[in-house]
């Protein structure tokens, strides 16, 4: 099988997640790895055996050998590099949010389209097998009609005034924090279990911590917790939200309410998602992933454990190991990435053969989707998502 030759630009957290994904799925070689963190960068460079190291992203782009970018940088260099990945001829798997606007999202889905490239974003959650299980069932019609999705996505990583990242950087990470970070990816999973898109919203957002303590030095995502309160402070003034509660209209008429926060004591990264539909109900909780809660009114309710032999045959590849045997947040991407390499493997064209992946077009969307919930929060009123 010939290898796919790839690169990985950022190493902090999410970076080395993408490196050990793409060791496990196989038929990958990382031939480049660039950072600014130079010691990590030639770390992790000799523990996955890549070749070559690059502090600038530009030398990612400038090889030649390289046919694949992932994008693991923070979310002001997402909009430079995915454009001059995309110029450059190459694949990119960019992490999330796409850019930090709609207008440059706009211009990457063009581009990507012009150039036939293939084009994928980290919506990781939609790759847990029970996940794909409750796709399914929607479908099938096992949930009948969808009236009402509910839930949350709750952490407490930026709970003090002391917890600090470049997140809370308008600069670095665009004019919405919890709401474009992780209410992102539950809108995104809302959206692919139902099937439908969210179409309006009505956002009331709140910044707890209006200033905040930078520590001078960065350091890397939820490494925070463990610098808190020590070290040299300095304060910043914070114009992004910690906390947003957003009411949600689906394209056939459905309801929904997210609650998103990034300053909730005890919860880690508990993302939650509750499915209303006319025939059944579905529940999902990202740090007990391996279940899924179905809900009935005339039979008692079930819960079903992942285990591929139990699956819908839909769902059963991203399930890599019989019941019992707990797969989590490391396989997501894996499994996205699984997807994303075989289309590239097997020559297909996205505008011509449809993704199984997310695509920059589903990045943009959700940026449309933080753009009507900023202007609902700033003007009150119900706002429209827009293309
Ligand atoms: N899909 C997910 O579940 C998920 C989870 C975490 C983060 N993310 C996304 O991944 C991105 C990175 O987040 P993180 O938490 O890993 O951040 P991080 O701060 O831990 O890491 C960012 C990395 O980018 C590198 N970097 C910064 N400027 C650079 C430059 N000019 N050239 C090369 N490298 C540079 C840094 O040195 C660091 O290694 C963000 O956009 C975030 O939204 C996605």
């Amino acid at each position: 099988m010939k290898r796919i030759r790839t690169a990985v630009i950022g190493t902090g957290f999410i970076g080395p997640a993408h490196l050990e994904a793409l060791q496990r799925i196989g038929g990958i070689q990382v031939v480049a790895l660039a950072s600014i963190e130079k010691e990590k960068a030639r770390t992790l460079g000799t523990r996955f055996a890549i070749p070559k190291v690059y502090e600038k992203w530009e030398d990612v782009i400038a090889d030649g050998d390289v046919e694949v970018i992932h994008n693991c940088t923070p979310n002001h260099l997402h909009f430079v590099i995915n454009k001059a990945a995309l110029g450059a001829g190459k694949h990119v798997i960019s992490e999330k949010p796409l850019t930090m606007t709609s207008k440059e999202s706009a211009e990457l889905v063009s581009l990507a389209a012009k150039k036939g490239v293939v084009n994928a974003i980290n919506f990781n959650y939609r790759f847990y097998p029970l996940i794909q299980h409750a796709r399914a069932m929607m479908e099938k019609g096992e949930l009948g009609k969808v009236y009402l999705v509910h839930g949350h996505y709750l952490q407490d990583w930026l709970y003090y005034d002391t917890d600090y990242n470049w997140r809370l950087e308008t600069k670095m990470s665009g004019a919405s924090r919890a709401i474009a970070d992780i209410g992102s990816h539950w809108c995104d999973l809302a959206q692919f279990v139902t099937g439908l898109k969210i179409t309006s919203v009505f956002a009331d957002l709140m910044t707890v911590h209006p200033k905040r303590k930078r520590p001078r030095g960065a350091i890397e995502t939820f490494k925070g917790k463990e610098m808190a309160l020590s070290g040299d402070l300095e304060d910043i003034p914070i114009r992004t939200e910690d906390t947003g509660i957003v009411m949600l209209r689906f394209a056939n008429g459905a309801r929904g309410v997210v609650t998103v926060s990034q300053v909730s004591a005890g919860r880690k990264n508990c993302e939650q998602i509750e499915i209303d539909g006319s025939k059944a109900a579905v529940a999902w909780n990202q740090e007990e992933p391996n279940q899924l809660w179905v809900g009935h009114r005339e039979r008692p309710n079930e819960v079903i454990i992942k285990d591929p032999s139990l699956l819908h045959q839909e769902a059963r590849k991203y399930a890599h190991y019989p019941g019992g045997h707990p797969e989590g947040y490391p396989d997501g991407p894996m499994n996205l990435f699984m997807n994303v390499y075989d289309f590239i493997r097997e020559g297909k064209d996205p505008r011509k053969s449809i993704p199984d992946f997310p695509t920059f077009a589903d990045g943009h969307w959700e940026n449309k989707i933080v753009d009507a919930v900023l202007k609902s929060d700033g003007t009150r009123k119900w706002v429209e998502v827009k293309p």
